[in-house]
């Protein structure tokens, strides 16, 4: 899809749906990366992006695989892009996501962490049939 966004600047946009399954985080890896050819921030987008995925199938719904989840991608060229990741909600009561960094020797807990230090803005809101999770990265093509 194309559109102008709010700088009249012409952005694309592309939106797949992926299987709940773990091998899934690497397919939107790969997802990211491609539609993304050329940007400044393509790598920095698809580490994130696998972090935000890869909490889709580990603490929501989506972990079944017909449910899954689905990752869009914006991108306005030299200005930002926005990765959108949306789940099937949460397994157990749905807290609202926050960033904290763990112990050292923690091994779980840096995805969110990640997503804030990386990210220009990000932020996550419950939906109607889930939870959407979004980070921006600003860039220069
Ligand atoms: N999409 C989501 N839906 C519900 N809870 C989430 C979601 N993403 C993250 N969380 C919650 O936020 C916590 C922190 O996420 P993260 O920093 O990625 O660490 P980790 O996934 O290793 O636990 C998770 O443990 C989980 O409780
Ligand atoms: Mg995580």
């Amino acid at each position: 899809m194309f559109r102008i966004n709010d700088q009249d600047r012409p952005s694309d946009s592309h939106c797949r749906w992926f299987p709940g399954y773990p091998s899934q985080v690497a397919a939107a890896r790969w997802f990211v990366i491609d539609r993304l050819h050329g940007c400044s921030r393509a790598d920095d987008a698809s580490l994130l992006a696998s972090e935000l995925a890869t909490n889709a199938i580990r603490h929501t719904r989506s972990r079944r695989w017909r449910t899954g989840f689905l990752l869009t991608v914006d991108h306005t060229p030299g200005l930002r892009l926005r990765v959108t990741v949306r789940d099937a909600g949460a397994l157990e009561t749905d807290k609202k996501p926050c960033a904290t960094l763990p112990a050292p020797d923690a091994l779980h807990g840096r995805g969110l962490f990640l997503v804030n230090s990386i990210a220009s803005r990000w932020g996550t809101r419950r939906e109607h049939l889930g939870r959407k999770t979004w980070f921006e990265l600003d860039c220069h093509r």
